[in-house]
């Protein structure tokens, strides 16, 4: 395997406390040394990382890869094509495929896909229920030995107390988190967007903020009932993050994540009606995202994750009641939270790295990712803070085009990803072979 000498980049490592230029050598898949001035071997390659950022990969636990199924939304090969762009070394993806991945076979032959396909490393999540319908409990037990890392409804709210009672039960017995898509399916109902003056002036229905606060309520009583392991999926609303610091405080096995769509955008954004900004839980107001920022600085917030939710461009043009919910994630999430939050001085680059590596992994105790240490695997990535681009949803990987930061200006982007001591994105361009 090729050897690599990474020189002068900033590192930044939040796990491992590190923030200064240094040196990176990486040989066969592994962080073999980090230092200053280190001198290159031979047999090494030479990368000049001068002005560069250099991280651990970034870790999305949370996106959908529509494979199997729904190939025409994405699938592994643009999927993690899509997340390498975006700078990510390990991503999660949800059970909402078709079939659900509900059952051990089916994890069987997600990995055998994966091990195909996979240009990064892609973990599974299998569902709670089977078939997502909310009325039996999926094979648990056979899923995580076949070795999903996760379960989740996702895209649904498990109603039913009772399985998601058992389900945490269940699922300690293996140290699974359970992932809540937390949002009360009666409240909820047929609404399209977030209830408040947005949605009454446009004569939307609304999906109020309560919904979420009564969901994640019920599931923080139950994860501290069972002991289990909750993690809130997509927080979005202020009554969440009050809930889940008070249950942190409590002591309550909770983690939480939150997208930059919802750290960004409000539901002012859907006077347009353009159905790119409809997603569950909805996009909600400024008193919503003071409390999220808030959040993400206690450490309420563990993590941030895309929500990646790619739609063929042809079902989300349409009508907003009746396009699907979700858009593309991975290729935009570190330039825009560093556009948005970076370069205007509210956050420093190494507090949003932190909740992109060392967060994640530490919120799903994933030991061996989200830091560089030396002996560990050599997943890292180089950022150009400084670069500056407009995204164009035509020029994204991903094969969900639709896109809500289209045609904004960013600052900051991702040059090179390496997953195992190996490039899959080097400057700019996807390689499969090297
Ligand atoms: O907007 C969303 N889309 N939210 C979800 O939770 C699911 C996702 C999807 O699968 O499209």
């Amino acid at each position: 395997m090729a050897q690599w000498l990474i020189q002068n980049g900033h590192l930044i490592d939040p796990a491992n406390g590190i923030d200064d230029v240094l040196d990176v050598r990486v040989i066969d898949g592994v962080i073999a040394e980090v230092g200053k001035g280190l001198k290159s071997a031979a047999a090494e390659e030479c990368i000049d990382a001068s002005g560069l950022i250099v991280s651990p990969g970034f870790i999305d636990i949370h996106c959908h890869l529509r494979e199997p199924g729904q190939e025409a939304k994405e699938d592994l090969l643009t999927g993690t094509a899509s997340a390498a762009a975006g700078g990510y070394t390990t991503i999660l993806t949800m059970a909402n495929t078709r079939p659900v991945i509900d059952q051990a076979i089916i994890v069987e032959g997600m990995k055998n896909k994966i091990r195909q396909d996979g240009l990064v490393r892609v973990e599974i999540t299998g569902a709670v229920t089977k078939g997502l319908e909310g009325k039996e409990l999926a094979e648990i037990g056979d899923m995580a030995l076949a070795g999903v890392r996760a379960l989740s409804d996702d895209g649904n709210y498990v109603d039913d107390a009772r399985l998601m009672r058992a389900a945490l039960e269940y699922a300690s017995m293996f140290d699974l988190p359970v992932i809540s898509h937390s949002e009360d399916c009666c409240l909820v109902a047929d609404g399209v967007m977030h209830e408040g003056c947005v949605s009454a002036k446009l004569g939307l229905k609304g999906r109020p903020a309560e919904a979420e606060n009564i969901a994640v309520s019920r599931e923080l009583m139950l994860a501290e009932m069972t002991g289990g392991h909750i993690h809130i999926a997509h927080v979005s609303s202020k009554g969440a993050v009050d809930l889940i610091r008070a249950a942190k405080a409590k002591g309550i096995k909770v983690t939480a994540e939150v997208t930059p769509h919802h750290l960004c955008l409000v539901d002012k954004s859907i006077e347009s009606f353009d159905s790119v900004f409809k997603v569950n839980p909805p996009l909600r107001t400024n008193e919503h995202i003071v409390a999220l920022l808030e959040g993400l600085k206690d450490g309420t917030l563990d993590a941030i994750a895309t929500d990646h939710a790619p739609h063929a461009y042809e079902e989300k043009d349409c009508e907003f009641n009746e396009a699907p919910c979700g858009f593309a994630g991975f290729e935009t999430a570190f330039s825009v939270l560093n556009s948005r939050f970076v370069t205007t001085g509210e956050w420093r680059v190494q507090d949003l790295i932190a909740k992109m590596t060392s967060g994640p992994a530490a919120a799903f105790d994933w030991k061996d990712r989200g830091h560089l240490s030396v002996g560990g695997l050599a997943d890292l990535v180089l950022i150009d803070p400084k670069a500056e681009w407009i995204v164009d949803p035509q020029s994204l990987l991903t094969r969900g085009k639709s896109c809500p930061f289209s045609g904004m200006h960013m600052t900051g982007k991702v040059v090179s990803t390496m997953v195992n001591g190996r490039w899959v994105y080097r400057d700019g361009e996807i390689r499969r072979d090297c």
